[in-house]
């Protein structure tokens, strides 16, 4: 059972870890919540840097990422890549192959092109979805969300309630900008998605994401075909 946490339990929290780095953020909510905190990563360059810092560090915190089903083949590569170096154990958590199957019959394969309702039931059924199975009997979960990321993201908080999935949320890496990101894993040689140096800053599903051109939003890549204000799958509705 989840415990519901109130705006004065918030405010608590984030008083305790104001001034806390990355590491040092991850370590406190390890302790205060122990055995019922996961972090979800989708082998974005924030999430490998977390990744390292959980694996470098042994916190005892889980990890999963969740497969799609449409992930391009350089994510796959660097799945095994991460265990390789790391050697974490990373649960990959799959769609229910009924959804999908139904969604898939009834709509066509690439139903996401079509509308915008076409692309949430598709992101509903290949992610968040199965984002509530894996969150569920946590009382936290950790995510790679930066606020410089985009429009939809300028108000996050380091952590939050995250009401739609019924637990907390904890963003470490909230305040580091693209060029920090990017010094830490150049330094500590961790291992990255190889589209990144191919014009893919963000890297989601393949059908769904491609290259951006200099000086584009980071994001831009991402459901391109849509409104900038609409850009969230589902994973981060606030
Ligand atoms: S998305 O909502 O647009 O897809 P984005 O790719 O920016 O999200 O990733 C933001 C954070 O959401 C990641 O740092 C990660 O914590 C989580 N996330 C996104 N996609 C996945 C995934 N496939 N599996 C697990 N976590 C994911
Ligand atoms: Fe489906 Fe595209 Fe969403 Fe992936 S990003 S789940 S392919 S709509």
């Amino acid at each position: 059972m989840n415990t519901i946490y109130n705006q004065h339990d918030i405010e608590l929290f984030s008083n305790e870890i104001a001034g806390l780095d990355a590491l040092q953020t991850l370590r406190w909510a390890a302790v205060r919540f122990a055995g019922a905190i996961t972090f979800a990563s989708s082998l974005g360059a924030e999430d490998q840097v977390i990744t390292h810092l959980i694996a470098v560090n042994q916190l005892p915190i889980s990890l999963f990422t969740l497969d799609t089903g449409r992930l391009f083949p350089e994510t796959y590569e660097l799945i095994d890549k991460t265990q390789a170096r790391y050697n974490v154990k990373l649960k990959v958590c799959f769609p229910e192959a009924a959804e999908v199957e139904e969604m898939v019959s009834s709509e066509g394969i690439n139903l996401f092109y079509y509308s915008i309702e076409n692309r949430k039931r598709c992101c509903g059924v290949r992610k968040t979805h199965p984002l509530q199975k894996a969150l569920a009997g946590n009382q936290i979960w950790i995510t790679g969300l930066r606020r410089q990321q985009a429009v939809t993201r300028t108000g996050l908080q380091k952590i939050e309630f995250d009401s739609i999935n019924g637990l907390l949320k904890l963003n470490p890496l909230i305040d580091l900008s693209e060029a920090d990101l990017w010094q830490f894993i150049r330094e500590h040689k961790i291992p990255y998605n190889v589209l990144h140096d191919k014009g893919f800053p963000s890297i989601g599903c393949q059908p769904c994401t491609r290259a951006i051109e200099p000086g584009d939003d980071i994001r831009a890549g991402r459901w391109w075909w849509e409104n900038p204000e609409q850009k969230e799958c589902g994973l981060h509705k606030r």
